[in-house]
């Protein structure tokens, strides 16, 4: 198959170029040329998809969603986020282990990696959840299946917690160190301190942690990963420990790049499409537009962004304790193609964050480049199709969108995963269980 004259979007340039397919995976990358697409279409045997107009990304990695299975299927699945992956151009998750159960042993892993499986229609892998007591499970069984180890060093939606120093130390100790351990890190006692008093998570309670998680790494020299940096201070320890050699990665997600804290406070003139509150809570929570503008400045510093999709029903985030988190895997490209066309970043930039970048943090190795070799996960986008987010229908269960009224310019066109057609005018076309389970 042969998607012929697409503009070709890698992290080092864009060049105009006919991308040839082989089975699942990219055979070559050459220079388009009107000789090139005529000698194919003559051969007859080739599929030629025009992609004239179109931008070809690497298909997108998303290291940081919550899929909700088991336990939480009211909100979302396996079948329906991947859905909304695809639909967001994002052909490769990795789904976070705050499930019901949770993902912390053998069993509950390889139930929901049976469950992904079945009904997963992009790429995916699991974390296994760090909890108090499993410090040594992977130490002693290697052939565990797992993506990577998620700490959440301060609590949010479910039950992982490992919040005493000893604990987390030990998990920087023996989870082995060429794998990741990504953290959610906000200090517990502070979380505890500022819930109490009714206040919101405030920025010192990340800072703290962060600076933390950091010292520990440094200390045993190791990996660790930096879920949701939301704020200028964590930007700083972060960009001062890399500058110290630090092996520290850390993400951006989109929410702490496109909202402020206005949103959930209601405390000034927001362009509200939606009403201000409880549907914008989620941890770490929005923040100033000083730190935004931080972010925004230093995507350098980031080694991914992710959506931190975090699902929840309009009942459950409109009711009376609503739980944290956002949904944003349909959003994500979109935003970023807009900021792209407002030049607040270049598109090779976007394959760096997207593709390129996630697939270097948690060494995946045949993913993130349309290069030979590759698997062939391709989305094609029209970056001038305008749309409001809101308008088009949308995939994941929750059925909503914290951007809802917002106005984008760029839209997912088709998507292909290992070189299968599995989305295309606005439809999911690939089977449930297409999906398979990346190795890392
Ligand atoms: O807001 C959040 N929601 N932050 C998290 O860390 C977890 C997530 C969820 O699972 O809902
Ligand atoms: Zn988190
Ligand atoms: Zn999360």
């Amino acid at each position: 198959m042969v998607i012929s004259n697409a503009t070709v979007i890698a992290p080092t340039g864009m060049q105009q170029a006919d991308i040839v397919i082989e089975g699942e995976q990219f055979v070559s990358i050459e220079r388009h040329s009107r000789m090139n697409h005529l000698s194919t279409s003559s051969e007859g045997s080739q599929d030629v998809v025009d992609a004239s107009g179109l931008l070809a990304f690497p298909g997108l990695i998303d290291v940081h969603t919550h899929m909700r299975q088991p336990g939480g299927e009211h909100k979302e699945d396996f079948y329906t986020g991947t859905c909304a992956a695809l639909a967001g151009g994002i052909t490769s998750i990795l789904a976070m282990p705050n499930t019901s159960p949770t993902l912390v042993n053998r069993a509950t892993l390889d139930m929901a990696l049976d469950l992904a499986g079945q009904n997963a229609v992009c790429d995916f892998g699991l974390f296994l959840g760090a909890s108090s007591s499993n410090q040594r499970l992977k130490l002693e069984d290697p052939s565990l299946r797992e993506c990577g180890l998620k700490m959440y060093m301060g609590s949010s939606t479910g039950d992982l917690l490992v919040e005493d120093f000893g604990a987390q130390y030990e998990h920087f100790l023996w989870y082995p160190h060429e794998r990741v351990i990504a953290v959610h890190a906000e200090h517990e006692p502070a979380v505890r301190y500022f819930g109490a008093r009714g206040e919101r998570r405030p920025v010192i309670a990340a800072e703290v942690e962060v600076a933390r998680a950091v010292a520990m790494a440094g200390k045993v020299g190791r990996r660790v990963h930096i879920c949701h940096v939301s704020s200028q201070r964590e930007v700083e320890i972060i960009s001062d420990a890399k500058r110290r050699g630090v092996p520290v990665t850390c993400e951006f997600a989109p929410h702490y790049l496109y909202l402020t804290h206005e949103y959930e406070t209601g405390a000034s003139h927001a362009p509200y499409a939606l009403q201000p509150g409880s549907l914008y809570q989620m941890n770490p929570p929005l923040r100033e537009k000083t730190d935004v503008e931080t972010l925004w400045a230093h995507l350098d510093v980031a080694d991914c962004i992710a959506t931190d999709h975090a699902p929840h029903t309009l009942e459950e985030k409109y009711g009376l304790a609503p739980p944290s988190g956002v949904p944003g895997l349909e959003t994500m490209l979109p935003l970023l193609l807009t900021a792209a066309h407002e030049r607040r970043l270049m598109l090779p930039e976007v394959a760096r964050l997207c593709c390129e970048g996630p697939a270097t943090t948690y060494g995946i190795r045949k993913k993130g480049r349309i290069a030979p070799g590759f698997d062939a996960d391709l989305t094609l986008v029209d970056p001038n199709d305008e749309w409001v987010i809101g308008e088009r229908p949308l995939y994941t269960k929750c059925g909503w969108s914290p951007y809802a009224g917002q106005h984008v310019r760029g839209a997912v066109k088709q998507v292909y995963v290992r070189g299968r057609l599995s989305f295309v005018d606005g439809k999911v076309v690939a089977p449930r269980g297409t999906g398979r389970r990346i190795v890392n």
